[in-house]
């Protein structure tokens, strides 16, 4: 069966779905677009999309599958229209402004017996796949830290992610991302969150940390900024073995290693900027080894070779309902532990 699609918001990162994020080999195509906008309905119609202002004529137009691309406010009520409507429904990230929500949505998608998933791409970004891989490999030993960041110094656009109702701020835009990242990566049980949103140039979170614990020892530290002028490294991942740095999108980085367990602690304290110190010398070149990043081959578009495989039968969903409802349930207590100023037990 091929997957026909009709998109709901026919806006930038629809565009983006049609030009480079579906692939032009496999049967997956855009047939049909519902905006409100008559100036994207004209656009997608200039690209061979049949545009629509009726739902109803929209959910006739010969359309297996949905994928809404609405700001966040509006997924919920397209989700659960398509649904039961008898599509497939793909959903832009964040799937809706809470867990709650979700779980209304899985409702109807389970009654209805259709597929429901969310376009969480980013478990397909190659700097993350590199550092899965890496821990996964035992690279860097046990992980006890991990720091995941994106740093920009552009602000928010000026749309409606920089208001608050409508889903805006960049917990929900950025932040949901790296936290869906690490939550498909680590299954142990998240047991505390605490959180810092800065409200620095809007009136919705524009730089933000997160800080999560997971059962068994292991940290992590997520943080977007709309307002850093100099940017650390996308990933810094302290491992009991080892460091693993990448730099930024484009994978520059390395994995540093110790290859004896202790320095020889008997050597002269090397002069530093810091004055005397042992703790903090240089390591010694001959304890170390440097090591490449893993070669890992990831694109994109596995996305929907993946959605395409799953509507004919034949692979499991990339991204899972319940994987999602557990990223919500994070983001919640995420807004939750700024909202009180304090850190939140849990075990999700
Ligand atoms: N996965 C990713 O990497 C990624 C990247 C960017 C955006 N997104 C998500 O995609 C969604 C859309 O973001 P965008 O950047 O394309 O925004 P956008 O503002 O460019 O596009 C939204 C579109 O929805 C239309 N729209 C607004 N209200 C509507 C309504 N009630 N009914 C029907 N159409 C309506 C608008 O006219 C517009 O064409 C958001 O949920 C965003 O979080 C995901």
């Amino acid at each position: 069966m091929d997957v026909q699609i009709g998109v709901i918001g026919f806006g930038w990162m629809a565009f983006y779905h049609y030009k480079d994020i579906i692939p032009k080999d496999e049967g997956v195509k855009i047939v049909s677009a519902f905006d409100i906008d008559p100036a994207r309905l004209e656009f997608a119609q200039s690209l061979g999309i049949t545009p629509y202002d009726k739902l109803d004529a929209f959910f006739k137009s010969g359309i297996n599958t949905v994928l809404v691309a609405t700001p966040n406010d509006k997924h919920k009520e397209y989700c659960i229209a398509a649904l039961n409507a008898g599509m497939n429904v793909i959903c832009e990230k964040p799937v809706t402004l809470s867990a709650e929500d979700l779980k209304e949505v899985i409702k109807v998608s389970e009654a209805a017996g259709k597929l429901f998933t969310v376009h969480h791409n980013r478990r397909k970004d190659r700097d993350f796949c590199i550092v899965k891989k890496a821990v996964e490999d035992g690279l860097i030993g046990k992980p006890f830290f991990i720091e995941s960041r994106v740093q920009g110094a552009n602000g928010i656009p000026s749309d409606w992610r920089r208001v608050e109702e409508a889903g805006g701020g960049m917990v929900l835009d950025w932040g949901i991302h790296l936290v869906d990242q690490l939550l498909y990566m680590v299954k142990e049980p998240v047991i505390q969150v605490y959180s810092l949103l800065k409200y620095i140039n809007y009136t919705v979170d524009d730089n933000i940390k997160i800080f999560l614990e997971f059962e068994g020892g292991l940290s992590a530290q997520v943080e977007v900024c709309t307002t850093c002028f100099q940017s650390l490294p996308r990933w810094h991942v302290l491992g009991s073995d080892g460091t693993l740095d990448i730099k930024d999108f484009a994978c520059e980085g390395s994995i540093v290693r110790g290859t004896v367990k202790e320095v020889d602690w008997s050597l002269e304290a090397v002069k530093t900027a810091a004055g005397s110190t042992r703790t903090m010398r240089p390591r010694p070149e001959d304890t170390i080894e440097t090591l490449p990043l893993p070669d890992v081959k990831v694109q994109w578009t596995d996305y929907y070779r993946n959605f395409y495989a799953a509507a004919n039968g034949k692979a499991e969903l990339l991204v899972k309902p319940q994987e999602v409802l557990r990223t919500m349930q994070v983001n919640d207590l995420i807004f939750a532990s700024a909202k009180q100023g304090k850190s939140i037990e849990c075990r999700i």
